[in-house]
């Protein structure tokens, strides 16, 4: 029963075929680092968004202190644009910093991250590592900026230059002023955002684990200075806890703290939450949400200018003029909190989460193997997805368990009653075993069967996905029971 067979060549497979995950541009060959979510694949990736915006924003109890938290606190979302004034990356520093080293081969033109060669293949056979072959040529490692570079406008010049953004983190940012002039929200608060990320990784890989385009759930949490220790502890512990109440086991998620020299410089805490993905060595974690004390330093940068560290302090980085390398807005964004009659620039707490490395984690939690009595009683090997019913694709198949009898008109009227609360799925062609097998595969939760039965007393067949074990219950208490369990 356990997910332990979830090697990650079974995970890709059964996304392919049952249509949660495909190949971008798939009949052109593809191309690397750009993945479509199929019929499945995006009603899991969109419960995951929702439950995400929930838990976090639209359901976030603002009258009273939750539970860890050190205060009440307020939550608000955003939505901001992917291309942005191009001055933002550079005041936030990523357009000088965000870069990964890499290396080329001079002789078969492939490139390598520089810290990745090692695990690296050389496009050339026999498969060899980069460097092994006599007649390799690797250059010394050089920087590669991960921004995507576009052209805003009609003139393909310099002055039109702009960037896919590469985290949605930005957008928060440069629009705090904004937020707290027309909402009510007063710090602490926060603002969340999910959306689309661009990177050009030099090597994406790992199926949608490290992909050019993705999709992040950010939150930028505002707090006073001296508070904000306490806030960081808060969001990574809730954090955690959002994907172990999600179905994620706590023994395959770990919190790791980073060392001083790991951490951004500006940066005085950070922490990765991490799943063991199953194509990682056994022991060995990857990232799923980084959750960061990221101080005043981003509020800063856009009202000074991009900073730099210099000691314990971060300073507005200058030019041989002595004015800013590169400029912020010069606008204020320091707040003004009524009940300290203080003004500072908050300090700020940011979880910020990948939406398709959460997918990818689930799905592999959730996918198992074992064997179940088929009609005959015969054991028959399954794969079933035991996914949270929250994140399920489908809620509820109904079936009619023979194309006759009326039967199919029964399943259809039950069908259309459900659909209008839940995603449902209807099928009457194949076996019944065939039917519950694809809907195992597929994760949904629930199958009901209208059958002989159903015509003399109005009952049909409750069939739970985990167990397989099946019950009998009245048409007019099914949505009673999803309720209670979906
Ligand atoms: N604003 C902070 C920030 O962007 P990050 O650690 O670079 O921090 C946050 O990214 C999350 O975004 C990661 O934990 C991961 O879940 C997701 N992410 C980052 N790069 C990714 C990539 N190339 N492919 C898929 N997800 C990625």
């Amino acid at each position: 029963m356990s997910n332990e067979k979830a090697t990650m060549e079974k995970v890709v497979a059964l996304c392919k075929r049952r249509g949660f995950i495909f190949q971008s541009s798939e009949i052109y060959g593809g191309i690397g680092g750009f993945w479509d979510y199929g019929p499945l694949g995006v009603e899991l990736k969109r419960n995951i968004k929702e439950a995400w915006w929930r838990d976090m924003v639209s359901g976030h109890d603002d009258t009273q202190t939750i539970d860890g938290a050190p205060a009440r606190y307020g939550m608000v979302g955003l939505d901001t644009t992917i291309i942005m004034h191009p001055q933002v990356w550079k005041a936030s520093g990523h357009f000088d910093m965000f870069y990964d080293m890499f290396v080329d081969c001079r002789t078969c033109k492939a490139r390598f991250r520089a810290d990745h060669v090692q695990d690296s293949q050389c496009p050339r056979k026999p498969s060899k590592k980069p460097g092994e072959h006599g007649d390799c040529d690797l250059t010394d490692p050089r920087e590669f900026n991960l921004m995507f570079k576009t052209y805003v406008g009609a003139l393909l010049d310099p002055t039109a230059e702009a960037y896919l953004r590469p985290e949605t983190a930005q957008g928060i940012f440069v629009n705090f002023k904004n937020v707290v002039s027309t909402s009510r929200v007063k710090v602490p608060f926060g603002i969340a955002q999910i959306g689309k990320s661009f990177r050009n990784e030099i090597t994406p890989r790992n199926f949608t684990f490290r992909s050019r385009e993705f999709e992040q759930m950010e939150i930028e949490f505002f707090c006073a200075p001296e508070t904000s220790h306490d806030w960081y502890a808060y969001w990574r512990d809730r954090r955690v806890e959002w994907y172990t109440s999600l179905g994620l086991k706590s023994e395959k998620l770990q919190l790791r703290e980073h060392g001083p020299n790991e951490r951004a410089h500006y940066s005085c805490g950070t922490a990765d939450i991490e799943y063991a993905f199953p194509f990682l060595p056994k022991g060995e974690f990857g990232e799923l949400e980084g959750v960061s004390h990221r101080s005043d330093f981003d509020l800063r940068s856009h009202m000074e200018g991009k900073l730099v560290r210099d000691g314990d302090e971060l300073v507005v980085e200058r030019n041989e003029h002595g004015q800013p390398r590169h400029p912020g807005s010069g606008k204020d964004l320091s707040y003004f909190d009524d009940t300290t009659q203080t003004k500072y620039v908050p300090h700020v707490i940011e979880p910020s989460a990948g939406a398709d490395r959460a997918t990818l984690a689930f799905l592999c939690e959730a996918y198992s193997e074992d064997a179940i009595p088929d009609e005959k009683g015969v054991p028959q090997e399954r794969v079933v997805l035991r996914l949270h019913p929250r994140l399920a694709p489908v809620k509820v198949a109904i079936f009619p368990l023979i194309k006759k009898e009326g039967q199919p008109e029964q399943a259809a009227e039950i069908y259309r009653d459900l659909k209008r609360r839940w995603n449902v799925f209807y099928d009457e062609k194949g076996s019944i075993g065939k039917r519950y097998r694809r809907q195992d595969e597929s994760g949904t939760p629930f199958c009901v069967t209208v059958d002989h039965q159903t015509s003399v007393d109005g009952t049909v067949t409750l069939r739970e996905r985990d167990t397989t074990e099946q019950q009998r219950i009245k048409i007019t208490d099914l949505t009673g029971f999803l309720e209670e369990h979906l």
